[in-house]
This record gives C-alpha cells, sequence and structure tokens, in this order.
C-alpha cells in the first residue's frame, strides 16, 4: 500500500475541530430552508464564492453569519453526524470537538438545544462506526468576561457532558489575560482548558495561555517559531499544539503550504498534531490535509507514526484507551 493511503487509514485523533465549521454550503441551504431562515445568499455556488478569506476575522464574519441557520435539536444532530461521518472516513478514531455556545445563545437558542443536538449526532454516529467524541466548550475571545462567565453559568446542568473548555474566535486585541479568572473557575470544575493562541496572535499570547490560562494544550500556536526560548519550553514539556495546516494557508497566515513552519516545528522536538479546524470553509476534512502537508512536504512513515501518536498522547481519553490506540 502506498504510504498516503496507509496515513489516510491510520487510526488518529482530531483534536482541533469547530462544529460549527464542519457547517457545508449545501446543509447551510437546507437548513435556511427547513427553518425559513432568510439567508444572505441565493445559491449554494454564490456562498462557495465567499469563501476567498484575507485573514481571520474575515473567515470569522460569514462563520458567525451561517451559524444562524442552526436553529432546532435537529439541525445540531444533523451538523454533528455529518462531521462524524466525514470524520470516521478519514480514519477518525477519536474527536474533541469545540463548540461556541454563546454564537447561539446569543440568538435565543438555548444552550440544552445546543448540547442535546450534538449529543444526539453523537450518540447516533457512534452506533454507526463506533468514533469516540468529547466536547470542549468554547467562549468567543470578542466578548467580555462577563458573557463568559454567564456562558459558563447556563452551561452547570450540562456540565457532564463537557470535557474541557477552550478560547477562539477573533485573536487580535483578545490576549489570553481577558480570560484568567474564567478560566480558574473551567479548571476548579476539575476540567482541563485549551486555547487559540499563536494562530495570527504573537508568541507572548502563547505564554499566557501557558502561565495565566494554565491550558493543557494549544490551538495552532503555529507562531511559537519566532520565539527560541517558547520553542525550547514546549518541547521540554512536551505541551501538544493542534496545528491546522489548510486553515493557515486559507487565513493567509502562511502564503503557501510550502512555507508552513510545520517542518521546523517537527524538527524542534515539539508535540505536534495536525487538524482541520473549519473544514467546510477551508478546502477540506482531514484527510485533505494530510494529502496538502505530504504533497509539500513528502514526510516519512516514522513522521508520520508520530503525528499520530501525538494525537492520541495530546488528548483527554484515558491512558487505556491512549495504550490500545498508541
Ligand atoms: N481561530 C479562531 N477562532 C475560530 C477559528 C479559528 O481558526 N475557527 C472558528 N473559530
Ligand atoms: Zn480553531
Amino acid at each position: 500500500m502506498k504510504l498516503l493511503d496507509r496515513v489516510l487509514s491510520c487510526p488518529k485523533a482530531e483534536l482541533h475541530l469547530h462544529i460549527e465549521g464542519s457547517l457545508e454550503p449545501e446543509l447551510a441551504f437546507a437548513l435556511a430552508q427547513r427553518n425559513h431562515v432568510d439567508f444572505p445568499f441565493n445559491s449554494v455556488e454564490s456562498l462557495r464564492a465567499a469563501y476567498n478569506f484575507s485573514n481571520l476575522q474575515s473567515f470569522l464574519d460569514l462563520y458567525y453569519a451561517c451559524a444562524d441557520v442552526l436553529r432546532t435539536e435537529e439541525d445540531f444532530h444533523d451538523l454533528m453526524l455529518a462531521y462524524l461521518r466525514r470524520a470516521a472516513a478519514d480514519g477518525v478514531v477519536h474527536a474533541e470537538i469545540m463548540f461556541d455556545p454563546q454564537t447561539h445563545t446569543a440568538r435565543g437558542i438555548s444552550m440544552a438545544t445546543v448540547i442535546n443536538g450534538l449529543r444526539a449526532g453523537i450518540a447516533t454516529a457512534r452506533d454507526e462506526s463506533g468514533i469516540s467524541v468529547q466536547l470542549i466548550l468554547s467562549f468567543l475571545r470578542h466578548l467580555s468576561e462577563e458573557d463568559a462567565f454567564a456562558t459558563l453559568k447556563l452551561a452547570e446542568p450540562h456540565l457532564a457532558h463537557v470535557a474541557a473548555f477552550g478560547l477562539d474566535s477573533s485573536e487580535m486585541g483578545h490576549p489570553p489575560s481577558k480570560f484568567e479568572r474564567v478560566f480558574k473557575a473551567c479548571r476548579d470544575l476539575g476540567k482541563p482548558v485549551v486555547a487559540h493562541a499563536g494562530e495570527e496572535g504573537p508568541p507572548a499570547y502563547i505564554i499566557e495561555a501557558l502561565d495565566l490560562l494554565q491550558v493543557s494544550r494549544i490551538d495552532h500556536g503555529v507562531r511559537c517559531v519566532e520565539d527560541k526560548a517558547l520553542v525550547q519550553r514546549l518541547a521540554a514539556t512536551q505541551r501538544p499544539l493542534t496545528v491546522c495546516p489548510l486553515s493557515n494557508v486559507r487565513l493567509c497566515v502562511f502564503k503557501e503550504m510550502a512555507r508552513h513552519t510545520l517542518p521546523a516545528m517537527l524538527d524542534a522536538g515539539l508535540c505536534v498534531t495536525l487538524n482541520s479546524d473549519d473544514p467546510a470553509y477551508f478546502g477540506g476534512y482531514l484527510g485533505n490535509n494530510l494529502r496538502a502537508v505530504q504533497a509539500a512536504f513528502n514526510f516519512d512513515a516514522p513522521t508520520w507514526a508520530r503525528i499520530f501518536r501525538n494525537s492520541f498522547n495530546a488528548s483527554f481519553i484515558s491512558a487505556e484507551q491512549k495504550a490500545e490506540w498508541c
């Protein structure tokens, strides 16, 4: 079997995936019709044509606009099931999936609708493929600390179904320090925390996420290479980085895949995992990310084995389960 085929079929975990970012244009249109939502695009093609991003914010504007079609438990079920079917086809046996409750509660959709719908989709997919899933409740960093605390309160009845907490949305101007107290409250609940840092933001934001938020892993983190001491620290501690190659190219963090810092990060001994971030918007699911990386860098079999071992080691699954998959 060719190496790329082995890479695609190899069991792996996906740790950086926004469920709202898996909303394909076809499903968005179907849900807009089902829910009688006035959608600002008149065809799947015109929506797809808008997938032309210059930076993170230009993407987020469209991502939040499209999320408006998600209204009912059934919608969240359908969204989750569609993603998990695609993930299973790419060899994903375990996924840790972020959702952004504030995107929905701000529109009058209840926390229960979101979480019950997502859980129903997970249950259907588990019956189909056996895939294992955990949910990460992500706070929107462009909103206030007060809003994040109110969201944490709304999540209280559902905490048994929340494995961890995260931080996403517009990075520049919203450093991790803004959420130090919120993340302390999350950790006090006994939950691990993760945060986007060093995607567009400087290495200092990664240091804040480590020191102030005490994150278990960094989402993206690709700008760490600008700070030698930080790279040494990340290598020494093996703090995982959930890298999303197609996302970084589509959001112009790197001009092209060949310029991605992934090889430098691996050479530095970092615990790198590969993920799809917002696959409906960035050109594909995990398999397409792996194809694009292999086309650019032609990694050998031991490098791929290391990346997939990292994906399990960086996950929140039990030591016994890790031993089985690694
Ligand atoms: N970065 C920050 N916030 C996000 C992203 C991302 O890539 N995707 C969805 N929310
Ligand atoms: Zn992300």
